[in-house]
């Protein structure tokens, strides 16, 4: 039976400031506690943090959800030389707004994590990578870090503690991979970004080869609460393995999108409540979970606790938190071939069965959507996920065959429909459009 959640529908905790009156400035951060978390940690011992986050139970809001305690536990014993916490905001993941909002609305939330963080795994310079294409985010970021500096937040003995800490925030070219850990540090290092081959670890050899933890935006934005209230409370809310809170991005054919914050373990239909349900006149037909790399769910799974063991039983993954919503207008197979089509350009070209199958997968989908596909084109599909699947270098290969593989599973008689009618079923004007794509 489903394990059901205990506490309110929303827990505005990292979106707490982000309705005050100029949110983003350390005055604003200030009157709402801010700056308290690491006022308490560093009175503390930098292990006694790491048990603290261990305890809490916070698991990485990066998609994977590894336990963030844990992953600082794993840096080895210091040696006297550097080692580095990047955080990791590139945020590129289709129907993925969670970081960017964050740290527009409340950047000094995030700075606060980076120096509690730091403190904890014995690093004095951090870096945040964000995503290239939102200079808007860039610039306030860094106006919170020189607000930092000055407040004496960071920079040398921080609060007369002894503890040194330098912030840089770098932006990014804009490419997807970026947001793979290890392309994101050969890119940090002013490599190509691609990804590395795993062992070492990061927490082994990352940052010009030195001991380093790289944590998602909201992972380290949550740890100033945490150090603040305490394990239990964050563990009071969501369910047993995935505790804590967590902010659901609703995108799509819903009345009020935008950024939902409320307990691990909330279905899609208390978060459509809130979001005043569909669109008007419509009906769900499909939706990611946590964004287009995770296999789509259907109306069947609108009661589905949204954690990572319970929608990972239910056959797709957490991910972002990414809702991508959509109702019966949508094509599946023309939302498909768009996932597709991302993903053949995202693909950074390091291995074969990515680089390769991404490319063909896009062309048999680009045929199956203008009707002039066949029913065999759907094994081949399915013959296309099998090889890259697995035997991908990174995550992305694997991630370009979860909408295919998903959607056929789910709506094989609309992609044979195409074939029948010869057109796209949907939009018959757009779709000749498809019919003639050259490959390319
Ligand atoms: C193609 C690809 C893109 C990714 N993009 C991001 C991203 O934009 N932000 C992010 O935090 N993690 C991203 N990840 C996951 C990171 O590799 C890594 O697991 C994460 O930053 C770890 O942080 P966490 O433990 O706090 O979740 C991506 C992974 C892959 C394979
Ligand atoms: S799976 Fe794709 S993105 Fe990852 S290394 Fe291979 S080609 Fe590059």
């Amino acid at each position: 039976m489903a394990e059901s959640i205990t506490t309110d529908p929303l827990t505005p905790v990292l979106s707490a400031t982000w309705g005050a009156d100029r949110s983003w400035t350390l005055q604003t951060y200030e009157q709402h506690e801010g700056y308290a978390g690491l006022r308490a940690a560093l009175r503390q011992q930098p292990g006694e943090i790491i048990d603290t986050v261990k305890e809490s139970g916070l698991r990485g809001r990066g998609g994977a959800g590894f336990p963030t305690g844990m992953k600082w536990g794993f840096l080895p014993k210091p040696d006297g030389g550097p080692r580095y916490l990047v955080v990791n905001a590139d945020e590129s993941e289709p129907g993925t707004c969670k970081d960017i909002p964050l740290m527009l609305a409340a950047p000094h939330l995030l700075v606060e994590g980076v120096v509690i963080t730091s403190f904890a795994i014995g690093c004095n310079h951090a870096f945040i990578y964000v995503r290239g294409e939102v200079v808007h985010v860039y610039r306030r970021l860094m106006q919170a870090v020189e607000e930092a500096y000055a407040a004496g937040y960071l920079g040398r003995n921080i609060l007369g503690s002894g503890f040194d800490l330098d912030i840089t925030v770098h932006a990014g070219a804009g490419a997807y991979i970026c947001g793979e850990e290890t392309a994101l540090l050969d890119s940090l290092e002013g490599l190509r970004g691609q990804p590395r081959l795993k062992p070492p670890f990061p927490a082994v050899a990352g940052l010009y080869a030195r001991p380093t933890v790289v944590n998602n935006v909201e992972s380290i934005a949550s740890v100033p609460s945490i150090i603040r209230r305490g394990p239990d409370w964050f563990k009071s809310m969501g369910t047993e393995k995935s505790t804590g809170y967590g902010i659901f991005s609703l995108s799509g054919h819903v009345t009020r999108p935008g950024q939902y914050e409320a307990p691990l373990g909330t279905t899609l239909r208390q978060l459509l409540d809130l979001a005043g349900g569909i669109r008007e006149g419509h009906e769900l037909k499909f939706w990611t979970p946590g964004g287009s790399s995770t296999p789509i769910f259907t109306a069947e799974h609108l009661d589905v606790p949204l954690d990572f063991e319970q929608v990972a039983a239910a056959g797709s993954m957490l991910g972002t938190r990414a809702l991508q919503i959509f109702d019966e207008t949508t094509c599946v197979v023309r939302a498909t071939l768009r996932w597709t089509e991302f993903y053949a350009h995202e693909s950074c070209g390091k291995c074969t069965p990515c680089r390769e199958g991404t490319f063909w997968m896009k062309q048999v989908l680009r045929r199956l959507e203008a009707g002039q596909g066949t029913e065999e084109d759907l094994d081949t599909l399915l013959d296309q996920c099998d090889n890259i699947l697995g035997r991908a270098f990174c995550a992305l290969g694997d991630g370009a065959t979860s909408p295919v593989m998903s959607s056929i599973k789910y709506f094989r008689d609309e992609f044979i429909a195409h074939q029948r009618e010869g057109r796209c079923p949907f939009d018959p004007v757009a779709s000749t459009l498809f019919a003639g794509a050259d490959i390319q």
